[in-house]
């Protein structure tokens, strides 16, 4: 592996192998909080014209590695480019959010929803991870991602972002036939457009849920997980020889850390609300962990931050398996000298943790 990356510090951790110190990424670390990103979205126009055009997204995944020591490339993208693929009509309004010109009511509009071809309709994200990969030139790896089917339903659903989801919780009660149909074709889709970008070149892949943890445990095993695994069972384990990690993050899913790791998962994604020790404890060495820092920690005096890097890290404990990351997105308000600051301190006090 190290023949063909120079810097494969995710990539063992994500296979819980041996590391000099814990890798580290961040949620989002394309994003408005940095000033050149802030430059190349007006250059572009607006967000969805930055996404599609392969150079720009290029340009603005490579801005957090140009500026820190990151042991990860995240593509730029977003995880509704697949319901906008399928014809939703995608905009986002600035300070509202994600909106669907079309958004899915019943039966029959799930039964009309196309199949994106990933190199067709999505080569855009497939050309980004192209370019990308050739710019980074083997430094370190590239990371694909895709959102849920439950949390890109919940998206199709209510035809944008939303704080109750009142119609998907509806069509969970009311049509459960017509969302698994639902979830089942995204599923597909999803399948398609990981093992495209597994074939473009990411090294490993994030499977975003966001919104599964508004679910009671029961319809969270049968509406999200269920179809997570049908994703990690298709996945490309492999690709020109080297396994590709797949890691699964549900937002306020720590209750279900036990079975989230029986998917056949290499990694969860932890949000910050619990204590990653003790959901090392609950899945021991099946699968690596994630996570989790409070984004808000970021706003902090530089000693805090640096206190709670320590604090994560010695909840982890000794040993590999751990990548450590925030518990959700960075926010725009976060000054970037307090992302160098949570990047080195990763660094600097990990070392004693991997000592042998
Ligand atoms: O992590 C990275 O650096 C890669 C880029 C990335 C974006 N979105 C860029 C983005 C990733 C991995 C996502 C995933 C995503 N998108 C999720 C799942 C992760 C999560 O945060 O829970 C969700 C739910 C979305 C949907 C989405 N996209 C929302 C709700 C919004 C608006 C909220 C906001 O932050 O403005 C977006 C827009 C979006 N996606 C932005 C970025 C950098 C901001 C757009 C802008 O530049 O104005």
């Amino acid at each position: 592996m190290s023949a063909t990356l120079k810097n494969d510090r995710l990539i063992k951790a994500l296979l819980r192998k041996p590391v000099d110190i814990t890798p580290v990424w961040i949620m989002r670390q394309a994003g408005r909080y940095l000033p050149e990103y802030r430059a190349t979205r007006l250059k572009a126009g607006d967000f969805l014209t930055l996404c599609q055009t392969p150079e720009l997204a290029c340009e603005v995944t490579l801005q957090p590695i140009d500026r820190f020591q990151l042991d990860a490339a995240i593509i730029f993208s977003d995880i509704l480019t697949i319901p906008d693929a399928m014809g939703l009509g995608l905009k986002l309004i600035e300070s509202v959010g994600p909106k669907f010109e079309n958004s899915i009511s019943c039966l029959n509009d799930i039964k009309n929803l196309p199949l994106p071809d990933p190199e067709n309709e999505l080569r855009y994200v497939m050309d980004a991870i192209r370019l990308v990969r050739g710019e980074l030139s083997g430094s370190i790896p590239l990371i694909g991602f895709s959102g849920s089917p439950w949390t890109l339903a919940t998206y199709m659903i209510e035809g944008g972002s939303s704080k109750e989801f009142i119609k998907a919780k509806k069509m969970l009660q009311e049509d459960p036939d017509a969302l698994h149909l639902l979830l089942n074709h995204l599923s597909e889709s999803v399948i398609l457009y990981l093992n495209a970008q597994i074939n473009a070149g990411a090294q490993a892949i994030m499977i975003f849920d966001t919104w599964g943890g508004i679910l009671t445990t029961s319809a969270y095993m049968e509406f999200s997980l269920f179809y997570m695994k049908k994703i990690c069972d298709h996945l490309e384990n492999k690709f020109n020889g080297l396994t590709v990690p797949v890691i699964l993050f549900t937002k306020g899913s720590h209750l279900w850390v036990d079975d989230i790791a029986k998917t056949g998962c290499d990694a969860i994604s932890l949000d910050w609300q619990c204590n990653i020790g003790e959901a090392r404890r609950k899945v021991g060495d099946r699968v690596a962990l994630q996570g989790n820092m409070n984004p808000a920690v970021l706003k902090e005096k530089k000693e805090t931050i640096v206190k709670e890097v320590e604090s994560i890290l010695g909840s982890y404990g000794r040993g590999p398996g751990h990548i450590f990351n925030l518990g959700h997105g960075i926010t725009p308000d976060i000054d970037p000298e307090n992302v160098e600051v949570l990047i080195e301190a990763v660094h600097d006090l990990s070392m004693k943790y991997h000592a042998k």
